[in-house]
């Protein structure tokens, strides 16, 4: 897609949702496309400003909202859960009519959800299931298994595993274990290379074994933090590739744990296009395509946040009006209590040759952005 027809389709967006909202007999007051009354307001709750990701999202789905009339209260929690919880209350008694909430711990939000539900304000978990609590209404995400799924297939046909290739050192790493999407990320992955680590065509010389369920948190990284991962990566490195072995392949979930994986092996001497490793990756965010540009990252799954924006708008507006909620996955998602309907947006791989089709032809970035 361009750039201009997606600022088109936005815009289109935006006003398609703008008139439905005028025409609709439910509402208690005018809409006004320089916003409204505290009665129309959608309150949005992203977990932090430090990944580049969260931003977008926030500021695309703010943005959205405002144009199509409503009012938004739009908070950032610096990823402490506490600090969440507060947000949400003070947006609770606020009376908004929808909550979007990309939670930090997927598991903390049952009571405050539960004051949510007793106001008749809805939930739509942004991207990141709310487990064990029965008051969330909708879910809105990339299809986080095939994310994963996208990264371990890489893997496979980089390394000719199906031809039976090998032995490659792999180094596996996972999301934090408090996001519900961490395990899917990690499962979609696994599931295409187990066979192959089973196999012995894929070594692992950090002994981290990963057979049962729950093993996947063994390799987690707390916070999604890149500090986190560097300082994990020196540790393997400096433990077990002594004597001149290498790591070939990293399994890393996302963009901020391969930046610091990337900078780890730096710092250690690897060379890219030399002896540097196949990295995984995924969000596209603007360090980790440069990274890719200059090779010192294969590949990322990037997910159009803007897609997400734009159906998380549609949400809010058909639970206002009382329409019906597009959902396409009503099986996937058990948040424990309940099954969560959900829509799964469709991930993309980006690699070095499609930078500029995938990235800067749809708008994403600007070709000066990158450097191109
Ligand atoms: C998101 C990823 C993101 C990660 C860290 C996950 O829940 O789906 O896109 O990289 O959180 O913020």
């Amino acid at each position: 897609m361009s750039k201009n027809f997606r600022v088109l389709a936005s815009v289109a967006l935006a006003a398609s949702l703008a008139a439905t909202s005028a025409c609709s007999s439910t509402r208690d007051e005018p809409s006004s496309s320089t916003g409204g009354s505290a009665s129309n307001l959608i309150g949005i709750a992203m977990p932090t400003r430090s990944l580049e990701r969260w931003n977008n999202d926030g500021a695309h789905l703010d943005d959205l909202l405002k144009k199509a009339g409503y009012t938004t209260s739009l908070q950032y929690a610096d990823n402490k859960v506490d600090q969440q919880i507060t947000q949400l209350e003070n947006m609770i008694n606020q009376n908004p009519k929808v909550l979007v909430v990309a939670s930090i711990d997927g598991t903390a939000l049952g009571p405050v959800l539960e004051k949510a539900a007793k106001a008749n304000v809805k939930v739509i978990a942004y991207d990141r299931l709310i487990n064990g609590s029965p008051n969330v209404d909708y879910y809105a995400t990339f299809d986080n298994y095939l994310v994963g799924k996208l990264q371990g297939q890489f893997i496979e046909e980089k390394l000719g595993l199906k031809d039976g290739k090998g032995p490659f050192n792999l180094e596996p790493f996972a999301g934090s274990s408090d996001d519900n999407n961490a395990k899917f990320f990690f499962n979609g992955a696994w599931d295409v290379l187990k066979p192959y680590v089973e196999s012995g065509k894929l070594v692992i010389p950090s002994g981290k074994k990963i057979a049962g369920e729950e093993d996947w948190k063994t390799v987690s990284i707390t916070g999604w933090k890149s500090e986190t991962a560097q300082a994990e990566m020196d540790n393997r490195i400096n433990s077990f590739y002594t004597g001149g072995k290498k790591v070939n392949v990293v399994l890393s979930p996302n963009d901020s744990l391969a930046l610091g994986i990337a900078q780890s092996l730096e710092s250690k001497g690897y060379k890219p296009g030399a002896d540097w490793p196949l990295i995984t990756g995924q969000d596209a965010d603007l360090a980790n395509t440069k990274n890719i540009l200059a090779d010192k990252q294969s590949m990322t799954v990037w997910k159009d946040t803007r897609t997400l924006g734009d159906q998380v708008a549609k949400m809010v507006d058909a639970i206002v009006k009382g329409g019906t909620v597009e959902t396409n996955d009503t099986k996937t998602y058990n948040n424990g209590v309940k099954v969560v309907p959900a829509y799964l947006l469709p991930p993309v791989v980006v690699v070095k040759e499609d930078v500029k089709t995938k990235l800067v032809d749809s708008g994403f970035y600007t070709a000066d952005k990158l450097g191109l």
